[in-house]
């Protein structure tokens, strides 16, 4: 292991000792996944904490996330819902959705999250077919060459004021290396196309080191409605 990545997994390790902690239910789940062979690709511990603490400074009643792995963010962001509080979290992979409904009902989430198994191109059509109520925070961590379309239904189940969060989009900085034709950074090339063109957000990316190595979210806020909310955006 590179010096650099010693030293951002030992940082980590001393933030989640001072500011994450100990956990049975978080875990517990993170164990599951490795147990059950799921890969390593959770969010870190801190980055678990941050979602938790942007869904409740935005005060979310309503969560979708896209990719569940074994739960590990979906409990995360599920606990900061205050009651009533609803989740939804889309998997494609049925063996990993076994695992995370274990989790999340050892989290006791089971009556605050509905996990949706199948691939989400094809299970957010159907969700926005349901018209649900929009969204207040959308986690976005699947399939990367797919970020630009789910950014695109993201839009459309959101309002004024929720946050899209889209997770990995550096890549180890391939991000902007020419030779780079990774389909997954080749995704975060064209959101980042789409951010710079699209009016009804406000979006910043921040590159992260740490146990995970190097990468970055893009954190966008929703100012302008969606054409489908019946006001007019201004253009
Ligand atoms: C990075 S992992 C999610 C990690 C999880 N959000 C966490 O931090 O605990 C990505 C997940 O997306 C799922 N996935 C990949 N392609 C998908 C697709 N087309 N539709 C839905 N889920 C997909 C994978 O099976 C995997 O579980």
């Amino acid at each position: 292991m590179p010096a650099s990545q010693q030293r951002w997994t030992a940082v980590d390790s001393f933030i989640n000792d001072k500011l994450v902690g100990p956990d049975p239910a978080l875990d517990g789940a993170l164990e599951a996944g490795a147990a059950a062979g799921l890969p390593p690709i959770a969010v870190s511990p801190s980055q678990g904490k941050l979602l938790h603490l942007l869904a409740e400074a935005i005060q979310a009643h309503t969560v979708l996330e896209i990719g569940t792995l074994a739960g590990y963010s979906t409990i995360w962001l599920a606990r900061a819902l205050g009651p009533g509080g609803r989740l939804i979290t889309l998997e494609a992979n049925a063996s990993y959705a076994e695992v995370a409904r274990a989790n999340i009902a050892r989290a006791g989430l089971q009556d605050i999250v509905e996990l949706r198994l199948g691939a989400a191109l094809d299970t957010l059509p159907k969700l926005v077919a349901e018209n649900p109520d929009p969204f207040d925070l959308i986690f976005i961590d699947a399939d990367k060459q797919s970020s630009p379309d789910y950014f695109t239904f993201a839009l459309e189940l959101s309002h004024p004021g929720s946050l899209i969060i889209t997770d990995n989009v550096i890549r180890d900085g391939a991000l902007v290396d020419p030779a780079s034709d990774d389909p997954a950074v080749e995704g975060s090339r064209r959101l980042h196309a789409m951010l710079q063109a699209e009016q009804r957000v406000s979006a910043t990316t921040i590159q992260t080191v740490g146990s995970k190595g190097y990468d970055g979210f893009t954190l966008a806020l929703v100012t302008r409605p969606h054409a489908h909310d019946g006001a007019h955006d201004g253009r």
